[in-house]
């Protein structure tokens, strides 16, 4: 009797790339700096002279308005490397470095280095790229990567069912995790977790209905329906490594996260709704509930990635599609140099 040969799951990457630092190195060169990463979002940058700050790929970043466009620089003075903003977000008339007085313009130009004879146009702000999508502000390091458009493409046609130039933002927050990005990345790659870990989700959501689908090799796109009443019917994306947008009937939220090295993560979150007055405390509550059950897991998970006795294990084809996607994206980027 012939054998039924099934197709051998794959197998995880090695526990060792969630912790080591030299991976972290590789993943923060070939994929932090490569890709476009949210900072932000244009209410913030409505007048000349207002600016956001945020960290990419481990390096400071400062978008500012200026008359015309946007203009998006490295945090870091050219005299001796002070920071030249120091808040999230805020409004500046003349961008003047808080150390010693070198003055820049908005366009990163030095116009003014107090007692000293130097040549101005050899010390102008390093630049950074700074395009926007919808309303939302996104930065790359890289001159040769694509476009914004480009790099969102298949984002933007999932999205255009959703008004998001009508929403407005309600709640901004950061959350902490004691984990490498790839332990949250792989976890968010999955639904089959929500019966076990997020019994209000789960409650809310039709299970059977909960689909992961991996388009290309960047996009994920997750589906689930309500059940009668519930509240979370709706399309989630995560366009990789870190940008997720999750659109709704009523609203979208936002989430970037920023690895903070090998063994931390920030996860910054922003909330927007078509009627103000839907933002109400039990409706972003309960989004954050579901996060904080996943942070928990996830810490719980990388101390065991941590601990030494795991090494790899193996991966559903029925129900971490998702995951698969995911740790090929981080393998191919970085080239085979991750731990073996
Ligand atoms: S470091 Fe900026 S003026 Fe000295
Ligand atoms: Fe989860």
């Amino acid at each position: 009797m012939n054998e039924i040969v099934r197709p051998r799951e794959p197998e995880t990457l090695p526990a060792r790339a969630y912790w080591a630092e030299e991976d972290w190195a590789i993943e923060r060169r070939e994929i932090w700096a490569k890709n476009w990463v949210l900072v932000g979002g244009l209410e913030d940058l409505r007048d000349r002279g207002d600016y956001i700050s945020a960290m990419v790929a481990g390096y400071p970043i400062v978008v500012i308005k200026s008359d015309e466009k946007l203009n998006a620089f490295h945090n870091v003075c050219r005299h001796r490397a002070s920071p030249l903003v120091l808040e999230a977000c805020g409004h500046l008339d003349k961008l003047t470095c808080p150390y010693h007085g070198w003055r820049y313009g908005l366009d990163g130009t030095l116009l003014h280095a107090p007692a000293m004879h130097l040549e101005k146009s050899e010390y102008g702000l390093f630049g950074v790229r700074c395009e926007t999508w919808r309303g939302l502000v996104f930065v790359c390091l890289d001159a040769t990567a694509p476009s914004l458009e480009q790099w969102m493409q298949d984002v933007s046609e999932a999205a255009l069912r959703f008004p998001l130039e009508r929403m407005h933002l309600a709640r901004k927050l950061t959350l902490e995790a004691d984990v490498n990005w790839k332990t949250y990345a792989d976890n968010y790659a999955e639904g089959w977790h929500v019966p076990t870990i997020h019994p209000g989700l789960n409650a809310s959501i039709d299970m059977a209905s909960y689909r992961v689908e991996t388009l290309g090799s960047v996009l994920q796109k997750h589906s689930a329906q309500a059940r009668d009443g519930g509240l979370s019917d709706g399309l989630w994306l995560w366009r990789l490594p870190g940008f997720f947008i999750n659109m709704y009937s009523w609203g979208m939220s936002v989430e970037q996260i920023e690895p903070v090295g090998p063994r931390k993560l920030k996860l910054h979150y922003c909330y927007y709704f078509i009627d103000p007055k839907d933002a109400k405390d039990e409706v972003l509550d309960w989004s954050l509930s579901v996060v904080k059950e996943d942070i928990a897991i996830c810490e719980r998970v990388q101390k065991n990635l941590e601990a030494g006795i795991y090494d790899r294990g193996r991966l559903s084809l029925v129900f971490e599609n998702g995951v698969v996607q995911f740790q090929e994206f981080v393998e191919q980027s970085c080239r085979g140099q991750i731990s073996a």
